[in-house]
C-alpha cells in the first residue's frame, strides 16, 4: 500500500468511527426533551447572520449533517423543502422519528463528500458543527457548495480556536482539549460513562449555580 493509499484508508476508518460515534450519541441524546425556548435561543444565535430575507418563496435547501434534526425543525418551518442529510443511519432514524410530523422534510443517508442532489439545485444550505468532523473537509465543503444555486447562502458553523474571545475562555479550551482527546478515543461504553461523570460533577453543578444566580438576579 502506498503512503497515499494508507492515508486514505486511515481517513476512511476515522470517518467511519466518527459517524458511528455520532449515531450512538444522537440515539441516546435525542434533544427532543430540550425546552423550546432554549433551542430557539441557540437557533437565533446560530442563524443571526443567515439572510432569511434573500430566500425565494418555498425555498428548497439542505441540512448537511442533520444529526438528531434539532435545527431542521426550525428551518423547515420557514422554507418550502428541506433535505436532511447524514452519513449515520442511526442519527437519521432519530431525525426521521422526531420530525415525523413535518411534511416538507426528506431524508438522505449520504456522505457529504458525495451528495446525490442535483448540482446548482438548492436555494440555501447549512452545516452546523459538521464539516470539521470530516477528514476531507475541503471535499465535503465543495460538494455542498456545488448543490447551491449561484449566490445562494450556505451557513457554516465550525470549531475554532476562540482567538477572538477572552483569555479565560481560551485557557478553558486549552484545559479541556486533552480531556476531549482522551474521552473521544475511549470504547463507547467507557466514553458514555466518562461523559455522564463529567455531566454530573461539572455541568450539572454549574447549570444549577447559573440558575440560582439568574433567579437571585
Ligand atoms: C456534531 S453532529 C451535528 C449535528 C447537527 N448539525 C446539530 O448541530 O445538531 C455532526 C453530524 O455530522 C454527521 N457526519 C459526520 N461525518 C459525516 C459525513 N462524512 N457525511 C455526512 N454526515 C456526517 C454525523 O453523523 C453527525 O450527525
Amino acid at each position: 500500500m502506498s503512503p497515499d493509499e494508507r492515508d486514505e484508508a486511515e481517513s476512511r476508518s476515522l470517518d467511519a468511527r466518527v459517524i458511528k460515534g455520532f449515531g450512538q450519541e444522537w440515539s441516546r441524546f435525542r434533544n427532543d426533551r430540550l425546552a423550546t425556548e432554549e433551542i430557539q435561543e441557540m437557533f437565533d444565535l446560530y442563524t443571526s447572520v443567515f439572510p432569511w430575507d434573500q430566500l425565494p418563496e418555498c425555498a428548497e435547501g439542505f441540512d448537511a449533517g442533520c444529526g438528531s434534526g434539532r435545527w431542521a425543525r426550525l428551518f423547515a418551518e420557514r422554507v418550502g423543502q428541506l433535505h436532511c442529510i447524514d452519513a449515520s443511519k442511526a442519527a437519521l432514524d432519530v431525525s426521521r422519528e422526531t420530525l415525523s410530523d413535518l411534511h416538507n422534510v426528506k431524508f438522505r443517508h449520504e456522505d457529504l463528500c458525495s451528495i446525490g442532489l442535483e448540482d446548482a439545485s438548492c436555494d440555501f444550505g447549512y452545516a452546523l458543527g459538521v464539516l470539521h468532523h470530516i477528514s476531507d473537509t475541503e471535499l465535503a465543503t465543495t460538494t455542498c457548495a456545488a448543490k447551491l444555486k449561484p449566490g445562494a447562502p450556505f451557513l457554516v458553523y465550525l470549531y475554532h480556536d476562540l482567538e477572538e474571545r477572552g483569555h479565560v475562555q481560551q485557557q478553558l479550551l486549552k484545559a479541556v482539549t486533552p480531556v476531549r482527546f482522551v474521552v473521544a478515543r475511549l470504547p463507547s461504553r467507557l466514553r458514555a460513562l466518562a461523559a455522564d461523570l463529567i455531566a454530573l460533577t461539572i455541568y450539572w453543578p454549574l447549570a444549577r449555580l447559573a440558575l440560582l444566580l439568574a433567579r437571585t438576579g
